[in-house]
C-alpha cells in the first residue's frame, strides 16, 4: 500500500511490508498525539486565560478516574506496539532453515561477499529472487553496518564476532546496499548494490568465469596448511576434540558450563582458544589470530560446518 508513496525507499523483501505498517502505526499515534496535546495546549491557554488582574481560578482537586484513564490508554498503546514490534523482530532474527548462506566481511571501507560456491564480490551482492538469504557477518577492523533500505534490514557488523541477518528479496532488479555505521574518513564510500536476480539466472552467475573453489574447498585447504587435523583427527587419545559433527553441538566446558557450537563459538575458539577450554582436554592450543584473516576464518568456520552435514549424511 505504501509501495509508491514518494518519500519511501522501495519496497523489495518480504520483511518489507511488515516494518512499513509497523512505522506507519507508531508515526499515526505519534502525529495523533502531538495533535491532540498541542490542540489542547492552545485551546486551555484561551479559554482559562485571565480576564482580569483581580481574578482567581478555583482550586482543583484532581480527578482518579482522569488519572486512571490516562495512564491506562498510553500503557495498552506501548503495549500494542511491543507486541507487534517483538513479533516482527524475531521473526526477523531467525533466518529460516532453507535459507541461502553468503558471508560477509566488512572492512575500512569495503564490503566482501563470499557464496558458498565460491564467488567473491566486493560492494556487490548477488542474490536469487523469492528464495531467503542469510547473512554471516563479521569486520575485519570497526564496527559496520550492513542497510539495505530497500529490504529494511539492517544489522551492526562487529570485529571479533559474527552477527546474521536474513531477507527474502521480491522483486528482480538492483538495490542500494550501505554502510550504516561512522567507521572512519571514507564511511559515506563504503556503499554498494544487491542485484537481484532471476533463480535461474542466478545460478548462471554463480557458475561464471569467476567462480573458483568453494569455501568448503578453501577451508580445507587453510585446515590442511595450518596442521589442524594433527591435534583434532577424529581418534581416541587426541590432543584436541573431534570436529566431525560438532557444529549445532552443546559442548561441556573445563570447570563446567557449555555452550552451542556456533560460528561466533568456532572463531573464538581459534583467535583465541584458551577462552573456553573442552572438557577433557588440555588448554595446549596456540593462537591463530594474525594468521589467518576474517576471510579465512569464515572459510575454516565453513570447512567445519560442513563436516557436521558430511556426519549427518553417514
Ligand atoms: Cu563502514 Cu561506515
Amino acid at each position: 500500500m505504501w509501495e509508491n508513496f514518494p518519500l519511501f525507499p522501495e519496497a523489495a523483501s518480504t520483511a518489507a511490508s511488515r516494518v512499513d505498517r509497523l512505522f506507519f502505526f507508531i508515526l499515526i499515534v505519534c502525529a495523533f498525539f502531538t495533535l491532540l496535546i498541542f490542540t489542547l495546549v492552545f485551546t486551555f491557554a484561551i479559554r482559562y486565560r485571565r480576564r482580569s488582574p483581580s481574578e482567581r481560578p478555583r482550586p482543583i482537586s484532581g480527578s482518579l478516574r482522569l488519572e486512571i484513564v490516562w495512564s491506562l490508554v498510553p500503557l495498552a498503546i506501548a503495549m500494542v506496539i511491543f507486541a507487534w514490534g517483538s513479533r516482527l523482530y524475531v521473526a526477523l532474527a531467525r533466518p529460516p532453515a532453507e535459507a541461502l548462506h553468503i558471508f560477509v566481511v566488512g572492512k575500512q571501507w569495503m564490503w566482501k561477499f563470499q557464496h558458498i560456491e565460491g564467488q567473491r564480490e566486493i560492494n556487490e551482492l548477488h542474490v536469487p529472487v523469492g528464495k531467503p538469504v542469510r547473512l554471516t557477518m563479521s569486520s575485519e577492523d570497526v564496527i559496520h553496518s550492513l542497510f539495505v533500505p530497500a529490504f529494511r534490514v539492517k544489522t551492526d557488523v562487529l570485529p571479533g564476532r559474527y552477527t546474521r541477518m536474513w531477507f527474502e528479496a521480491t522483486k528482480p532488479g538492483t538495490y542500494h546496499l550501505f554502510c550504516a555505521e561512522y567507521c572512519g574518513t571514507s564511511h559515506s564510500e563504503m556503499r554498494g548494490r544487491v542485484v537481484v536476480m532471476e533463480p535461474a539466472r542466478f545460478q548462471e552467475w554463480l557458475g561464471g568465469g569467476r567462480a573458483g573453489e568453494s569455501l568448503e574447498a578453501r577451508g580445507a585447504q587453510l585446515f590442511a596448511q595450518l596442521g589442524c587435523a594433527s591435534c583434532h583427527e577424529p581418534a581416541p587419545g587426541a590432543r584436541g576434540p573431534s570436529l566431525v559433527g560438532l557444529f549445532g553441538k552443546t559442548v561441556e566446558l573445563q570447570g563446567g558450563g557449555s555452550v552451542t557450537a556456533d560460528e561466533t563459538y568456532l572463531r573464538e575458539s581459534i583467535v583465541n582458544p584458551q577462552a573456553k577450554i573442552v572438557s577433557g582436554f588440555q588448554p595446549i592450543m596456540p593462537t591463530y589470530a594474525g594468521q589467518v584473516s576474517e576471510e579465512g576464518l569464515l572459510q575454516l568456520v565453513v570447512y567445519i560446518m560442513s563436516l557436521e552435514e558430511k556426519a549427518a549424511r553417514k
